[in-house]
């Protein structure tokens, strides 16, 4: 039988870091950068500390912790995020920093010394609520963004992301680039339902989706509300309503992995007798197939045509992010099943629909991702549950998974 981490203390770092953003809801409103994300990012930097670990903190904030190895190979890298969405959960993210630590502190209670070094990072900004290209952290990472463009963003509250980070204290020295992992894997919670439907255990992520972002501007023509016939309106919200029922047909007629979602929406000026003069909203187009994805973005921008030319209103897109999918490396999809067999887990092989900092890591060394259960298949909502022993389970597995890619 192969060793096991230890759940409790697993369990233990995962209620100190809840707190940290805490909702009385039983949520977690952590967004990146806030004093919030400071808070947890010096209780995470504490724990890396407390092992030992040699930590860095590169030019964007991602804090890396490093159990060195027998020799100075390059490292097999374990990592997620600890920001979150507005009203998130407590595991999407944490769990997979959190398990991390754990698999570190076990591998050096076992006294194990491996080949390779063997990290943990915790990636700013993962979830690009508040700055609005998502995987920031990963993305200079693995330097396909500048780190003087991350300090350019802006954020949907009017703050810069280079000024937040010093603020927060941050703003670290380690170059972005400068480290290149032998492999990366991830563990994280589904945040889908079919892990909980099929009470299977782990999932073995085979590829991670696509996702496309934009900002919708609809402009129309502010009006009064009891005189304005219906016929010499310019009604922005009415314009935007259609963009969003449209999305759903969108969907349904693409298939079934085809996602399209409206998140975020505004209206100027907002009054109850006024017709919207302007509307401002968001669109997540999401899909496993490049080509389809694709097509999902044009027929959206041919609708948009109709909407203008049938509402008397001007459309602009502006596209916030955008990123092909990414398939898993079959080295790490087997190192990954070979672990949850050892162990007796029930597992299956499955896509992610949500996005993660595996999706820039895959473009940058081989990568994988360790799927859990998420009750009911919710997340990005105070309701995320994952059992304690399915927690357990997948820290197991990539524990023994990165001990195995290191000796390579
Ligand atoms: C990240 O949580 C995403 O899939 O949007
Ligand atoms: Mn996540
Ligand atoms: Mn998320």
């Amino acid at each position: 039988m192969e060793f096991k981490i230890n759940k409790a203390r697993f369990d233990q770092r995962l209620a100190e870091l809840a707190k940290i953003g805490a909702r009385q809801d039983g949520g977690v409103s952590r967004l990146a950068l806030t004093d919030e994300d400071k808070a947890a990012r010096d209780l995470v930097v504490g724990w890396m500390k407390e092992l030992n670990l040699q930590v860095h903190i590169d030019q964007v904030g991602n804090l890396i912790g490093i159990l060195p190895g027998k020799t100075a190979e390059e490292p097999v890298v374990m990592g997620s995020h600890i920001d979150t969405v507005p009203a998130g959960g407590r595991f999407d993210g944490a769990a997979g920093v959190l398990a991390g630590l754990e698999v570190l502190e076990t591998i050096q209670e076992q006294k194990i010394q491996t080949r390779r070094p063997i990290a943990v990072i915790a990636f700013t900004n993962e979830e690009g609520v508040r700055y609005r290209t998502d995987m920031i952290g990963s993305r200079a990472f693995c330097g396909f963004l500048s780190p003087k463009q991350a300090y350019a963003a802006r954020g949907t509250d009017g703050s810069n992301f280079g000024e937040e980070l010093k603020r927060i204290g941050y703003a670290g020295e380690f170059l972005c680039g400068s480290l290149h992992p032998h492999a990366y894997v991830e563990y994280h919670i589904e945040q889908g339902p079919v892990l909980d439907q099929q009470q299977i255990t782990v999932g073995v992520v085979t590829g991670i989706t696509g996702i496309s972002w934009q900002e919708v501007t609809i402009e129309g023509q502010a009006n009064h509300a009891g005189t304005t016939p219906t016929a010499m309106r310019h009604d922005a919200g009415l314009a935007a309503a259609r963009v969003i029922v449209y999305l759903r047909e969108l969907a349904n007629s693409l298939g079934e992995n085809q996602r399209a979602t409206c998140g975020t929406i505004a209206f100027l000026p907002n009054a109850i007798n006024v017709i919207p003069a302007k509307a401002v909203f968001s669109v997540d187009l999401r899909n496993s197939d490049e080509s389809v994805l694709m097509e999902a973005e044009l027929r959206l921008g041919d609708f948009l045509k109709r909407v203008e030319g049938e509402d008397g209103v001007s459309i602009n897109t502006v596209q916030l992010a955008r990123i092909q999918p990414e398939a898993c490396h079959p080295d790490i999809i087997t190192a990954i099943t070979q672990s949850a067999q050892d162990f007796d887990y029930r597992h299956r092989v499955m896509m992610s629909g949500a996005v993660h900092d595996a999706l820039i890591m895959a473009r940058y060394c081989p990568t994988g991702m360790i799927f859990v259960p998420s009750k009911n298949g919710i997340s990005h909502s105070p309701a995320e549950y994952t059992s304690l022993d399915d927690l357990e389970a997948g820290a197991n597995v990539l524990c023994h998974t990165v001990l195995n890619l290191s000796k390579r």
